[in-house]
C-alpha cells in the first residue's frame, strides 16, 4: 500500500511555505506516495483552553484523549492519523514559530501522547471496551516528519529558535525527525520560486521522507538525513543549556543532561550517555518519564478544602 505524507504549510497563501511544501510532496509523489497538502491558517482551529479533559479522560479510563473544542482541528487531526510521514513548514515570527502552529501543536499534545494513549489503549482492551470507545490505534504508527524553517532576515540567528520549536509538533506523536531545511533571507527574493538552492534543497527533503517511508528497516528508516549531524546525537540541534551547577548541560528539545568539553583546537563536544538519549522526549523512554510524572505525582480537586475561601480574594481583583 502506498505511504501517505502529509504536508502542512502555516505560511500565507501560495508564498514561501506553501510552495516549498508543495515541492517537497511534488517529489514524495513522484517516488510513489500518496500525498496531501493543507494550508493550516485557512483553518478554524481555537488555541486550547487549558481544561486538560483530553488527559483526564486517559487517565481516568473514561475518554480516549479527544478534544472538546468544537472547530476543524478534527480535518487536521485525521489527516494526522492517516500520515505515515509529515512534511511541515512554518515562516518565522520574532525568531520563532508562528501562533497559529503553536496552537497547532498545544492542540496535538498531550491529548495524542502516544504513552498516555497507548495505556489507555491497553488497559480498555483489557476491560473488553468496544473498539470505538478506545484512543485511535493509528496513534501508534511510526511516523517520519522533516521541517522547513523560513525566516525573511538576512542573518541566520533571526531564525535562532524556530527548529528547536518546530520539535513541539513531533513530540507526543512520537514523529521521528529526518530531515530539517533553514531558508533564510527570503525577503531577498521576491519568491522562493526565484532561489533555485533552496528549491533543490526543498525537493531533496522530499526525497529524503520518501526514502525514509521506503526503509526496510527501523534504523534505515529514522537515520538522519540532514545537512549537519548537530551536537545533540537524538535531535541534531545545537542549542545547549548550562544548569546551576556550571557542569552539567541539557539539550533543551531532548531534556536529555550531559556534559561538555573543548578540545586543543577549542572545539566544544556535547556528550550524552546512551541512557541520557533514550530519555529524550523524542523517544519512547522520555515520554513514558513525563507521562509516569503526571499521572503519579499530578493532584485532583480537594487537595485544599477551602480552596474556595482562600479564592475569593482574587476573584474579579484589579480586572
Ligand atoms: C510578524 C512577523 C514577524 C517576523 N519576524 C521575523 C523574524 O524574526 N525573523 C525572520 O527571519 N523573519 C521574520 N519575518 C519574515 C517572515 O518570516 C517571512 O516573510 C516569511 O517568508 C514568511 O513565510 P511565507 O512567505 O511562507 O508566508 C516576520 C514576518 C512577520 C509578518
Amino acid at each position: 500500500m502506498a505511504k501517505k505524507v502529509l504536508g502542512l504549510s502555516f505560511g500565507r497563501k501560495n508564498k514561501n511555505c506553501d510552495i516549498m511544501v508543495k515541492t517537497a510532496l511534488m517529489e514524495c509523489e513522484k517516488a510513489g506516495c500518496e500525498v496531501k497538502f493543507m494550508h493550516v491558517d485557512s483553518m478554524d482551529i481555537k488555541p486550547c483552553t487549558g481544561c486538560i479533559s483530553c488527559v483526564v479522560g486517559m487517565t481516568t479510563g473514561r475518554g480516549k484523549g479527544g478534544c472538546v473544542l468544537k472547530d476543524d482541528f478534527h480535518i487536521l487531526d485525521e489527516a494526522l492519523m492517516e500520515c505515515d510521514g509529515l512534511i511541515v513548514a512554518c515562516p518565522t515570527y520574532e525568531t520563532s514559530v508562528t501562533g497559529r502552529f503553536k496552537a497547532v501543536c498545544d492542540r496535538i499534545g498531550p491529548s495524542h501522547d502516544i504513552t498516555f494513549r497507548k495505556a489507555t489503549y491497553d488497559e480498555g482492551l483489557a476491560a473488553g471496551k468496544p473498539a470505538d470507545q478506545l484512543p485511535d490505534p493509528r496513534s501508534f504508527k511510526k511516523r517520519v516528519g522533516a521541517f522547513i524553517a523560513v525566516g525573511g532576515a538576512m542573518v541566520e540567528n533571526w531564525l535562532e529558535f524556530m527548529l528547536p520549536l518546530m520539535y513541539e509538533i513531533t513530540f507526543s506523536m512520537g514523529t521521528d525527525v529526518i530531515d530539517m531545511q533553514k531558508y533564510f533571507g527570503a525577503m531577498a527574493y521576491e519568491h522562493v520560486l526565484g532561489n533555485e538552492k533552496q528549491m533543490a534543497r526543498t525537493r531533496k527533503l522530499g526525497q529524503n521522507i520518501a526514502e525514509a517511508l521506503a526503509a526496510e528497516s527501523d534504523e534505515e528508516r529514522t537515520k538522519w538525513r540532514g545537512d549537519d549531524e548537530g551536537m545533540c546525537p537524538v535531535c541534531h540541534l545545537n542549542m545547549v543549556n548550562i544548569l546551576p551547577d556550571h557542569k552539567t548541560i541539557e539539550c533543551p528539545v531532548c531534556g536529555s543532561y550531559g556534559t561538555l568539553d573543548v578540545d586543543g583546537n577549542g572545539e566544544i563536544h556535547l556528550h550524552f550517555t546512551k541512557e541520557e538519549q533514550d530519555r529524550s522526549r523524542l523517544r519512547w523512554g522520555g515520554k513514558l518519564e513525563h507521562s509516569t510524572e503526571i499521572k503519579t505525582q499530578a493532584v485532583g480537586p480537594g487537595q485544599i478544602p477551602d480552596l474556595k475561601e482562600r479564592l475569593k480574594p482574587y476573584i474579579g481583583y484589579a480586572e
